[in-house]
């Protein structure tokens, strides 16, 4: 069942002051499953965040019709069944972390004690519970960021919009905040992910969706892009010296430690060249399909995007026609 639905959406920004159209999104269409972590994937500037503001209903889309469990995001019902973290939160410094939680959910409508109940058990979550009274203004970037998360999921909601969470983190941060998302998808909730972190995409995401300015390159499963294509075949052997290796004409050979490696195209025999190889007195220690990563998939789509490249203005043009 798809809980988040963007159909043929387009966003234009005009400037007032020129009257000219500054920034177009989409038409974009996608589709988020219920119970999958959805990564929406691009480069600064491409439209993430205002993808998202147009699915909270904080931007009104151009064109195009988008729904939250069937229905407007923006009706109240629906509303309070997302939670949201934006780009850069910005929370009252004063305040401390429980105190922060319980204004959220007061706002969200919660009663008194089973919100007290949920404070406390968001800030066990999120590795805070020791700075319950820890006024923010003392909170390093990762404390604001797991804090923010769990300002995001005082409502329990079934869907978590997450713009960028993982940026600016450190490696332990990184992690911390993947792992919350993943607890996330283990109770069942559907997470929609904004980032232009490759390999944390790769890593907790079920399907990625592509963005490079403004247009949806593709939407994939990671499996999908992993399995695309074999970038090449690796075979380390041992007792072989690096000319020798080079003159068997199986493919690049390199020296990696005290190991050399022999790199064959996608498409060559590797039957054939491990028994060459053996022939020539080579001990064959390891053959390494070396698959297509997210980043060689990412890059591959951006840059070389179906057809022939489009301008900024034929865009626009294209994008006013069909909004109308
Ligand atoms: N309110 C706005 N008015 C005009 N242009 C905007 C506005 N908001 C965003 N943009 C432009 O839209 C483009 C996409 O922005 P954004 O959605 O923030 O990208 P991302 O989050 O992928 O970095 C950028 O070129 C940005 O300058
Ligand atoms: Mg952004």
């Amino acid at each position: 069942m798809s809980v988040l639905s963007f159909d043929r959406v387009s966003k234009v920004f005009r400037s007032s002051l020129i009257g000219r159209h500054l920034y177009t999104l989409g038409p974009v269409s996608f589709e988020v499953e219920q119970g999958e972590i959805f990564g929406y994937l691009g480069p600064n500037g491409a439209g993430k965040t205002t993808t998202v503001k147009l699915a909270l209903g904080l931007l009104r889309a151009s064109s195009g019709s988008i729904t939250c469990f069937g229905r407007q995001s923006t009706s109240p019902e629906i509303r309070s069944r997302i939670g949201f973290l934006p780009e850069h939160p910005y929370f009252y410094q004063h305040l401390s972390a429980i105190e922060l939680l319980e204004f959220y959910g007061s706002v969200c409508g919660i009663k008194k004690k089973p919100l007290r109940r949920r404070a406390e058990k968001l800030l066990h979550a999120t590795g805070l519970t020791e700075f319950r009274h820890t006024t923010l203004s003392t909170f390093s970037k990762g404390m604001l960021q797991r804090m923010g998360l769990a300002q995001a999921l005082i409502n329990d909601p079934d869907i978590i919009m997450l713009d960028e969470p993982l940026s600016g983190l450190d490696p332990v941060g990184r992690r911390e905040i993947r792992d919350l998302i993943l607890q996330q998808k283990s109770r069942g909730k559907t997470v929609f992910f904004s980032s232009h972190i490759l390999q944390d995409v790769e890593r907790i995401c079920d399907r990625v969706g592509i963005l490079s300015q403004g247009k949806i390159l593709q939407v994939a499963t990671i499996a999908e892009v992993r399995l695309g294509t074999t970038r090449c075949v690796e075979i380390q052997v041992d007792g072989l010296d690096m000319g020798k290796a080079a003159a068997l004409g199986l493919g690049e050979v390199t020296k990696r430690g005290e190991k050399i490696v022999i790199s064959l195209t996608p498409d060559a025999d590797v039957n054939r060249a491990v028994g060459v190889l053996l022939a020539s007195g080579a001990k064959i220690s390891a053959v390494i399909p070396q698959r297509q990563t997210l980043e060689d998939y990412f890059m591959s789509q951006v840059q070389s995007p179906v057809g022939e490249p489009e301008d900024e203005k034929s865009r626009i043009q294209r994008v006013l026609q069909t909004t109308g």
